[in-house]
């Protein structure tokens, strides 16, 4: 089995203080890394153009006929796209489209996707955070290979409607497909929704590291490091477009933070942000408000925006958020996503929002309790340098199984994160529940209930959250940052 582990020569590297925290040794003046040995001179930014009208996400038409089923197909295949003058950028994508088409159904219904492989590697398509049986999962243990095809099937329950996403989940290449453009998204809509009134915005941020040459970059020692974080997060395939906010002074946002490693703390100046719902749709209740929201790799949120005292134009803006990168990297610093233009807004002072969603009830106390620690670790193996990434000490073993647990029992899994680095730990098959975080030996219960699929896990931090599958079989769990992922930071769970 092919190992993904980071390896870069450090010729002359003392072997003292390889048991410190890179970014700790870095301040302490150890001798720099060659990090960027892999290195391509990427595109400047301004070589995108920006300030475009916000494009809508292409939706996948369904050719069914039927009710209550979705058929339609998807090919992941190369597609070059314009984007420096001269060299076109060869992207892998779905159908074409970046982000992948919109697959958009009502709970209760039964999807059934026509996969067709056209790359020149095996692939999967993984649908996230939905709860579907474990072969019917793109996990890595059914890959499709290149020229294959392959029939997708489930059914989505009540209760399910959420916001999600799909994207390959390969035993290897999961962080090169993706950064080279294959995800899409994925909406299961309620039966009934109190909030579908308000304008709906979808808002796709993804990464992209161009070449000044017009490729797709490949990741350097850095991103397999600390994950791939390019000088684009474009915003529905676009650089900072242009979003004419709705007349009304009110939208509701779905934003999917697509990114490989890049860490969204979004805040938008003067407007009232009001968060709805997560992962796995909405809350009980508005939480009114926010003054920003962090968004880990893979989350995603539905927010309600106000215009509040705008008038103008504003940027939506990634707040430079510290995530403990390890060895010697450039400062964070804010991006500006998306400019959001208030003119066109009539003033209309807002409703309340309904006081409540929808009924989440608590899962009751767990039958079983398990405990998963991330790390990473340095060595000097043959004169390599490596760090590795781990959970429970392990790395990776497609033939080992990790942990076990019954179907439709309730556990409780605490996640420890005992590494320098902030971790998204994320679970394949189910929507969980958060009950607290644990920092320093104090303990934070969650302020609401909600279901996710993905939460982040900072530096020494615990988390502890119920969960339960719906089917048996073998379901993934792992970091989300996908270099990590991709470098062995996975496990599997036997679900009997
Ligand atoms: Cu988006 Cu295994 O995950
Ligand atoms: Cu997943
Ligand atoms: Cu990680």
């Amino acid at each position: 089995m092919k190992r993904r582990t980071f390896l870069t020569t450090l010729g002359s590297l003392p072997l003292i203080g390889l048991n410190m925290g890179w970014a700790n040794a870095a301040a302490g003046g150890m001798p720099a890394m060659n990090m960027d040995a892999a290195t391509v001179k990427l595109a400047a930014v301004e070589a995108l153009g920006a300030g475009t009208a916000i494009s809508d996400i292409i939706k996948l038409a369904n050719t069914s006929g039927q009710p209550g089923l979705f058929r339609a197909s998807l090919i992941a295949a190369p597609v070059n796209l314009p984007l420096l003058p001269g060299t076109p950028t060869e992207f892998w994508a779905y159908n074409g489209s970046l982000p992948g088409p919109l697959i958009e159904v009502i709970e209760g219904d039964t999807v059934e996707i026509l996969f067709e492989n056209r790359l020149p590697q095996a692939t999967t398509v993984h649908w996230h955070g939905l709860p579907v049986p474990a072969e019917q999962d793109g996990s890595p243990l059914n890959p499709v290979a290149p020229g294959g095809k392959r029939l997708y099937r489930f059914s989505l329950p009540v209760g399910s409607a959420g916001t999600y996403w799909y994207h390959p989940h390969p035993h290897d290449n999961t962080p090169e497909q993706v950064y080279r453009g294959l995800a899409g998204i994925f909406i299961v809509r309620a039966k009934i929704d109190l909030l579908k009134d308000i304008p709906e915005r979808l808002l796709v941020i993804s990464d992209l590291k161009l070449g000044a040459d017009g490729r797709i970059a490949p990741n350097d020692a850095n991103d397999e490091m600390n994950g791939r974080e390019g000088q684009f997060a474009l915003v529905n395939a676009q650089r900072q477009p242009l979003l004419q906010f709705d007349r009304s002074g009110r939208e509701r946002w779905r934003i999917w933070n697509a990114n490989s490693a890049r860490y969204l703390r979004l805040v938008l100046p003067d407007a009232g942000l009001t968060l709805v719902g997560t992962d796995g749709g909405l809350l009980e209740h508005p939480v009114t408000g926010l003054a920003e929201l962090l968004l880990a790799p893979a989350e995603r949120v539905e927010i309600i925006v106000d215009a509040g005292t705008n008038k103008g134009r504003v940027a939506l803006v990634a707040a430079p958020y510290q995530r403990g990168k390890m060895g010697i990297v450039p400062a964070e610093k804010a991006l500006n996503l998306l400019t959001v233009d208030f003119s066109k807004v009539a003033g209309a002072p807002q409703k309340p929002l309904p006081a409540t969603l929808r009924r989440i009830d608590d899962m009751g106390s767990p039958k079983a309790k398990k405990r998963i620690v991330f790390s990473e670790k340095m060595s000097m193996a043959g004169g390599q340098h490596s760090v590795k990434f781990m959970i429970n000490g392990k790395q990776f073993d497609m033939n080992r199984i990790d942990l076990e647990s019954r179907v439709g029992q309730v556990d409780l899994w605490e996640i420890a994160n005992e590494s320098d680095m902030d971790h998204p730990f994320h679970i394949h098959g189910t929507q969980f529940q958060v009950i607290e975080h644990e920092s320093d030996g104090k303990v934070t219960p969650a302020p609401y209930r909600a279901w996710r699929d993905t939460v982040n896990l900072k530096s020494r931090e615990i988390v502890r959250i119920k969960l339960a599958h719906h089917f048996k079989g073998i379901y993934m769990f792992h970091c989300h940052v996908l270099e990590h992922e991709g470098a062995g930071m996975m496990g599997q769970l036997k679900v009997v």
